[in-house]
């Protein structure tokens, strides 16, 4: 080891070894709002190693750092190397690339997703107030809900461009509705392919011009009424969850969907997702947050996908993105 003085050159003098070290180069990422959703993505984040470090941050005293040492402890099991650190302040996002919003209550069993409007909208604009100032070249992702209504506040808020705010949900709606139609037994999960446009809800659009199984279209494996059914199962998942838990809402899928996102960002994925993005004039749509089908990079949407959807398909999309301007308009 090399001592202090004693002919050593003082670069390489002991106390000068850190300040030599190359720093970190992978990107940083933040959650915000510890609940099961927010620990999960941050474990899943993580668990890739594909970022120097997960900061996880909540409001509530001790919360955040407590699961973060938790889930530091699994590295060596895991075999990752992200540091995880927890923190009660917004100020511990400083620096970071990728921010995921989970903060917000989840709803209770018979309540809609716009029931939290009020309460989960002065959170979220509190949030986002902390990542415009902590954290002004960040991508965002957020997850709270109602998703279209928190995804335009947090971009109102921050005031970043709008490739930089992205709502998580297609990936979810899109990945509940291939599990449900792998459980006919039709295929594996991994090789039906659709993708959920739309709202996060009963305007869901689940385009059948684009869906398939084994790469056939899917409307020649399963007959019309079933794929109808699963239709209308995957846009009432969420409540169909929050029902048989009774208390609090999923985790697990919507967790892996918004860590799917941010992983899919930094290794530049050519994958098309659904994500909640600005329309920008896209599919003729009325100027809003809507399901799109878009393709991510490192600085967020790289580029919204044009899709051959049928005329039907194209007429779902609208009424969508209309009633989603509405709500909007309706929040103020
Ligand atoms: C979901 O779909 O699981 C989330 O949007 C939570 C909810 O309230 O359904």
């Amino acid at each position: 080891l090399y001592r202090r003085g004693a002919g050593v050159p003082p670069a390489l003098q002991v106390d000068n070894l850190d300040a030599a070290a190359p720093a970190d180069p992978r990107p940083a990422a933040g959650v915000i709002g510890a609940g099961h959703v927010g620990a999960m993505t941050a474990l899943r984040l993580a668990e890739t190693s594909l970022f120097s470090r997960v900061t996880l941050v909540d409001i509530v005293p001790g919360l955040a750092a407590g699961l973060a040492l938790d889930m530091g402890h699994s590295a060596s099991l895991r075999g990752f190397t992200t540091r995880i650190e927890g923190s009660a302040e917004l100020s511990a996002l400083a620096g970071a690339d990728y921010i995921v919003v989970t903060a917000g209550r989840p709803r209770q069993p018979g309540m809609s997703r716009t029931d939290l409007t009020g309460v989960n909208g002065s959170i979220v604009t509190a949030v986002a107030q902390g990542i415009r100032l902590y954290a002004p070249d960040s991508v965002v992702v957020v997850v709270t809900n109602p998703l279209e209504e928190m995804t335009h506040l947090t971009a109102r808020t921050t005031g970043f461009p709008p490739q930089r705010v992205i709502g998580m949900a297609g990936v979810l709606d899109s990945a509940r509705f291939c599990s449900l139609v792998a459980l006919t037994g039709v295929a594996r999960p991994q090789d039906v392919s659709a993708i959920a446009l739309g709202s996060h809800g009963p305007e869901m659009v689940i385009p059948m011009s684009q869906a398939t199984v084994n790469g056939r279209p899917l409307e020649e494996a399963l007959p019309a009424d079933q794929i109808d059914a699963i239709v209308e199962r995957a846009r009432d998942s969420g409540a169909e969850v929050v029902k048989l838990l009774q208390k609090g809402s999923a985790y697990f899928a919507p967790a892996e969907s918004a860590a799917a996102m941010v992983i899919d960002m930094v290794r530049e994925s050519s994958r098309v997702q659904a994500a909640c993005v600005q329309s920008s004039g896209a599919y003729g749509l009325e100027d809003t947050r809507v399901g799109l089908p878009v393709r991510l990079g490192r600085r967020g949407v790289r580029e919204i996908v044009a899709l051959a959807l049928t005329a039907s398909e194209r007429t779902a999309l609208a009424k969508a993105a209309s009633s989603i301007a509405a709500r909007v308009r309706e929040m103020g």
